[in-house]
């Protein structure tokens, strides 16, 4: 490894995700500024940054040596953005980011959703803006702790740039793999994010909502649509489970004594863990169902195809500030129509 990171970074977002990986890269020698809202700097300069993840890693990073600011500081020169906001807000950070920031600056999303990084590269057409794919779960366990619940590697679009700072990642126990064409991985992404719903709405952290077969086969029903929509727009999701994607519905479908034998990789989830939208939901803010689920409507509708359970489950969830219900798994089932 070089002795010296190809630039210091910035965080563009710093929530959960953008804190974990941002921290890590800090912790493994990269200068990181962190931007991000009151409520979370406010955690970080009183707490200090601590990371954790389920494999037993920990690394504290003291409150003075965060550098951490509500905007992008004048003069901020990146060498590398990561661009960590929901994808609600990517058309706004990215005309922030677009105003402050050199021509040419890499940029990567972190964001789930498969538009984020077209959406901010439209809004930002001096910036080199990359695809990338965060497949784990992080979570905020305690004002300025954050945990990472789950396991997989951090991808992005290939990019000569973003070579130099693949070092620096796996120094920092978050690897990145660069890949030609990221497309199949975001689809592949998007369709183990359907669930998102599925957990936001039922209340519960995520390893004991996939242990209930009524809420697996809510998820189940999700998937078949956005399937059948790849399918009819051929489109091949990347395998990003020990399950390859076709048989994600089958498994998911099965009693949960033969899922929990099925899918133990599946399940090696921190009892913690939760998805951002139940956090988005019980905060009152805007979710991303319109990237996710939404995304599988307008996708099977573009080919001729229904999609009502994606259609009724996103309804539910802008819903949610009317009439905020957490569902038991056969109430769910129950309200998306699923016999
Ligand atoms: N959390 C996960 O486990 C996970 C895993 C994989 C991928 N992802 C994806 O990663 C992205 C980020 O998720 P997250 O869970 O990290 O979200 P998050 O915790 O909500 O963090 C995003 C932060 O960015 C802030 N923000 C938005 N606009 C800003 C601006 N203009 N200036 C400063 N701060 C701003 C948000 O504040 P406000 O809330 O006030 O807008 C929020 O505090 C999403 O696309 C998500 O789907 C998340």
């Amino acid at each position: 490894m070089s002795a010296a990171p190809p630039g210091p970074a910035l965080v563009f977002g710093a929530g959960a995700v953008g804190c974990w990986i941002g921290g890590c890269l800090q912790a493994a020698g990269v200068p990181v500024t962190f931007v991000g809202r009151v409520r979370v700097l406010d955690a970080l300069r009183a707490h200090g940054l601590t990371l954790t993840d389920l494999d037993g890693g920990r690394h504290h990073l003291a409150a003075d040596s965060l550098q951490l600011s509500e905007a992008i500081p004048d003069g901020c020169r990146p060498a590398l953005v990561l661009l960590c906001v929901k994808s609600g807000a990517t058309a706004e950070a990215a005309a922030m980011l677009a105003r402050s920031l050199r021509a040419g600056t890499l940029v990567v999303s972190m964001q789930n959703g498969v538009n984020n990084a077209a959406i901010a590269q439209a809004h930002a057409q001096a910036l080199a803006v990359r695809a990338g794919m965060v497949p784990f779960n992080v979570v905020e366990l305690a004002p300025g702790g954050y945990h990472r619940a789950t396991s997989g590697t951090l991808a992005a679009q290939d990019d000569p740039a973003l070579r130099a700072w693949q070092p620096w990642f796996a120094a920092a126990g978050a690897p990145l793999q660069l890949h030609a064409d990221l497309t199949p991985l975001l689809w592949g992404k998007l369709l183990l994010n359907l669930n998102n719903a599925v957990n936001a709405l039922s209340g519960q952290p995520l390893r004991a909502q996939l242990l209930q077969r009524d809420y697996r086969v809510c998820m189940a029903a999700l998937i078949d649509e956005a399937l059948a929509a790849f399918r009819a727009a051929g489109i091949t999701p990347a395998r990003l489970t020990p399950l390859p994607p076709a048989a994600l519905p089958f498994v998911l479908r099965l009693p949960t004594p033969l899922f929990r034998r099925v899918a133990a990789r599946l399940l090696r989830i921190d009892a913690t863990s939760r998805t951002s939208m139940a956090d988005d939901l019980s905060r009152g803010r805007p979710t991303e169902i319109d990237a996710l689920c939404g995304e599988v409507v307008r996708l099977a509708k573009a080919n001729g195809l229904p999609a009502p359970v994606n259609e009724r489950i996103a309804e539910l969830v802008r819903a949610w500030p009317r009439d905020p219900r957490p569902r038991d798994a056969a109430t769910l089932r129950a309200e998306l129509g699923l016999a």
